[in-house]
């Protein structure tokens, strides 16, 4: 969580950072602030959104061609203007932004109250950067040093910016944990969280690793380990545009990233599925085809959506593949002392590639010989680059908080994966697996065709709004999308909601319905569509309102539900990527109904890189 900006040239920086600040708020927006260096160190913060600050320092003398910028999603110490990053340091003359925790941050803080500090703030930011300048004036080194010194005493995840008045075209930074991206322009240097705040300028990027430290001025990018030792930057391509960070006419990102989600899933089968071939093209896959042969069991871990898309990818995988699968909060994962056995294999499900827990999951997993596949979306992210091979989801850049094009993204990569395995085990039939790959193609067609009636889905949001409690309930391959169903829901619109699989109802959720009570059946014709419709009656008996989510041609489903959105007809297993689009669409009405900032809930941020 947090964004970090920096730029140092001949540009003015303010303007540069301001922008990037307001293209990183989806990471955290509780407060903001910049510090810029023009005849001195000048820091302006304040609690709230990055439009607050602007407003604030209207007037002020903003010129500098060295500046930093951090938007906050609070850890230590409530969101106000004090604990708004950058914290200054007790001589006045360091400034510094920090994403992440710096877990040892009250130990440090005892040495140093010890020694005579004073704190403003309660944050760890504050005394990693006095601990910084203690270590500066002790050691009588320079800032570099004092850094690569305190950094070997730190415990926890950062990415730190400093900026010295002394030195003013100069930005340290460095990261363990939390991602830091670097761009190298002609004569200038940005830096960012990601690398949005910098599209504009260079497509030439540098992803900084753990454990490494940059110094950064305008016309010079030094890399080293904390062991001093020089780091030759790996300058990468971007492949992005602008536009993927624009809301292209939306009201908001997430309706934008909902409607987006014909091409992205084009986009992620295109150069992969051949359904006339019968070819399926997964070079990570295929360089571990042997190990997903023998594999005696997959382990799945990841959190929130992604985790809903490791649900559903259980039933997938188990159903073609015969392998047993196991789906993990990576949270949980990482804490417990779970058993890995020889040939195992982990998949990672995340978009944003830089999840806490299921970063250290992952190194967890390793540690004991497991073989990391990961599902990432956000290309060059850390769990791309932690795992052994993965399949990038191309949905592009996603900004809204909740997730939307990345899930169906997962759930096509997860689907192909799942049929190249089987093919190669000799799991599924000739048949099957055609047939399978022909529905898959036609899964951007289908869903095209079902957004153009997203209106239905306004209308029923608006009759809803008002409920206090809403239950989400479905069956087999449906059951992880009534799960995300209620998530989306949670996070949009503030409304209480709980996924259930619709038989568990009568041991325990069935107490809740009433009249006022909004129950959201996941109920496309698959294999269990019996069994649902018993349970739709049983809500009905006891006054229950019914929202159906049902395939077009289903003649029962219409009968009982209050209200029923049709989805296009598919197989079981690709049916999870039309039914999770209506309830984006719902969660999504009924967030604007209700009047909430849907692209940045309450609480929530975008990445969460704290545990
Ligand atoms: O970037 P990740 O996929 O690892 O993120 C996992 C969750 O934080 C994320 O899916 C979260 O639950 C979303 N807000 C859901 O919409």
């Amino acid at each position: 969580m947090c964004g970090i900006v920096g730029y140092t040239g001949p540009k003015e920086a303010y303007p540069i950072v301001i922008t990037g600040l307001k293209r990183l708020e989806y990471r955290g927006y509780d407060s903001t602030g910049v510090a810029l260096l023009n005849n001195g160190l000048k820091v302006y913060k304040k609690k709230g959104r990055v439009a607050d600050l602007e407003e604030s320092i209207l007037g002020k003398d903003l010129h500098a061609h060295t500046g930093i910028g951090h938007t906050r999603w609070a850890t230590h110490g409530e969101p106000s203007d004090t604990n708004a990053h950058p914290h200054v340091s007790t001589s006045g003359k360091l400034a510094m932004i920090h994403n992440g925790i710096i877990e040892n941050y009250a130990q440090l803080k005892k040495e140093l109250t010890n020694k005579g500090y004073t704190f403003k703030s309660e944050t760890d930011t504050e005394v990693l950067l006095n601990f910084i300048e203690e270590i500066r004036k002790n050691n009588q080194c320079d800032l570099e040093e004092a850094v690569r010194v305190a950094l070997k005493r730190v415990s926890g995840a950062y990415v730190i910016l400093l900026v010295d008045e002394d030195n003013p075209d100069t930005i340290i930074a460095a990261r363990k944990g939390s991602p830091l991206v670097i761009g190298v322009g002609k004569g200038e240097h940005f830096l960012g969280s990601d690398a949005s705040p910098m599209l504009e300028y260079t497509k030439e990027v540098v992803y900084v690793n753990d454990y490494e430290l940059a110094i950064v001025r305008p016309d010079e990018l030094i890399l080293k380990n904390l062991g001093n030792e020089k780091i030759t930057p790996f300058v990468t391509k971007l492949d992005m545009e602008l536009a993927a960070i624009e809301k292209g006419g939306y009201d908001h990102f997430m309706l934008k990233e909902i409607f987006e989600q014909p091409s992205t899933i084009h986009d992620c089968l295109r150069g992969r599925l051949d359904a006339l071939a019968g070819t399926i093209t997964m070079s990570g896959v295929e360089n571990n085809i042997e190990h997903f042969k023998k594999a005696p069991r997959i382990i799945i871990i990841a959190c929130g959506t992604s985790w809903h898309a490791g649900l559903v990818a259980e039933y997938i995988i188990e159903e073609l593949c015969r392998i047993p699968v196991e789906v993990e909060y990576a949270s949980e994962f990482r804490y417990r002392n779970p058993v890995i056995n020889k040939g195992d294999i982990i998949i990672a499900i995340s978009q944003s590639g830089e999840t806490a827990d299921t970063l250290v999951a992952i190194e967890k997993a390793k540690e004991q010989g497991a073989i990391i596949f990961g599902i990432v979306n956000v290309v060059g992210s850390s769990i791309a680059r932690l795992s052994n091979g993965g399949a990038y989801t191309h949905a592009g850049m996603e900004i809204g908080v909740a997730s939307t094009k990345a899930f169906t993204g997962q759930l096509a990569v997860l689907t192909m994966v799942a049929l190249k395995i089987a093919r190669e085990k000799g799991t599924i039939s000739e048949e099957r697996y055609r047939n399978l790959l022909l529905e898959l193609q036609d899964v951007p067609e289908k869903v095209e065709a079902l957004l153009k009636n997203a209106d239905e889905i306004r209308l029923i949001a608006e009759k809803y709004k008002d409920a206090k409690d809403a239950l989400f309930l479905g069956r087999g391959y449906n059951f992880p999308i009534a799960l995300e169903g209620a998530l989306k829901l949670k996070e949009i619109s503030y409304i209480h909601a709980e996924g259930y699989p619709a038989a568990e109802m009568k041991h325990g959720p069935i107490a809740l319905v009433d009249e006022n009570l909004p129950v959201v059946f996941v109920a496309t014709k698959d294999s269990y569509h019996e069994k649902i419709v018993s349970n739709i009656q049983e809500i009905k008996a006891r006054k229950g309102m019914v929202i159906a989510i049902a395939t077009e041609g289903d003649e029962t489903i219409p009968g009982l539900a209050d209200d029923v959105f049709f989805v296009p007809p598919a197989d079981e297993i690709i049916a999870p990527m039309l039914s999770c689009i209506p309830l984006q669409l719902l969660s999504y009405y009924m967030g604007v109904a209700k009047g909430v900032d849907v692209d940045k809930p309450r609480n929530l941020a975008k990445s969460v890189t704290v545990e």
